[in-house]
């Protein structure tokens, strides 16, 4: 690969962004010079030099709209969806409601946060500007296993959101990354960091490193998908 390009300048916008793998990606993206619009439902007390932290519910368009209206100001030209939820239960125990909790998150929350900023990437795009979208699905949004219907099917989904806006997206410069984490030691389906069986697993920095690569190949180079698993995980492709 040729020499990355320096993240300072650059203004990315985050969500999930208040704990778990959304605040490794905003503090690693701070640390390299970018400036970072956060969100997530709860940002209460939330500070990081370089970030700046906004509620926003990925679920609904009024607080999508408001939260996409402060980053055009700022300026953003790039946006990490990385706001989800996880649901592991056998499929005669998904109720209506489970459903649309995990697709309303991981699915429609993609596209919602995704629209809002389309026409703002497009007019960058006529300005000679680029710009880039990071979804954060999963290692399991090609892969499936028992227990794992609704989160599955939601990243299988999330992954063709992704694709088929890679390719609406070539036509006015936008360079799609997938990025696709095994295990990651965070507060994923209501865990806490750092119990036992977690502890050598992937850690938010780990993901929050492939965020900032994707972000920093140079202008000439897209990186379509990011696999990455802690060592401890079996292989899988
Ligand atoms: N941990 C893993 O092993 C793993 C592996 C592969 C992929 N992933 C994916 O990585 C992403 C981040 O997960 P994580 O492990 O960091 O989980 P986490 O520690 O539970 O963090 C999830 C983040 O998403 C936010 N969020 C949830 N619902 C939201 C909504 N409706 N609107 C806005 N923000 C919302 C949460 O903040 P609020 O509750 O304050 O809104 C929180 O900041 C998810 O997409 C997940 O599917 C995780």
């Amino acid at each position: 690969m040729t020499t990355s390009v320096p993240l300072s300048g650059r203004v990315v916008a985050v969500t999930g962004a208040s704990k778990g793998i959304g605040l490794g990606i905003v503090e690693l993206l701070v640390s390299q010079g970018a400036r970072v619009i956060a969100g997530a439902r709860d940002v209460d007390g939330l500070a990081r030099d370089g970030a700046e932290f906004l509620p926003l519910d990925v679920t609904r368009e009024d607080s999508v709209a408001a939260f996409a209206q402060v980053a055009r100001s700022a300026g953003v030209d790039s946006l990490v969806n990385n706001a989800g939820v996880g649901s592991f239960m056998p499929l005669q125990q998904i109720s209506v409601e489970e459903y649309r909790r995990v697709m309303d998150t991981n699915v429609l929350g993609t596209l919602l946060m995704t629209k809002a900023l389309v026409a703002h990437f497009q007019s960058r795009h006529a300005q000679g500007q680029v710009s880039q979208l990071i979804n954060i699905t999963s290692d399991v949004s090609a892969r499936t296993f028992a227990g794992g219907a609704l989160y599955t099917a939601s990243k299988y989904a999330q992954r063709a959101v992704t694709q088929a806006l890679a390719h609406e997206g070539h036509a006015y410069g936008l360079r799609v990354t997938e990025v696709r984490p095994g295990m990651v030691d965070t507060y994923f389906n209501g865990s806490e960091p750092g119990e036992p069986q977690k502890v050598a697993w992937l850690k938010p920095a780990d993901i929050a490193g492939a965020v900032a690569y994707a972000l920093s190949v140079p202008q000439h180079v897209r990186v379509d998908e990011i696999l990455l698993h802690p060592v401890v995980q079996d292989v899988a492709f």
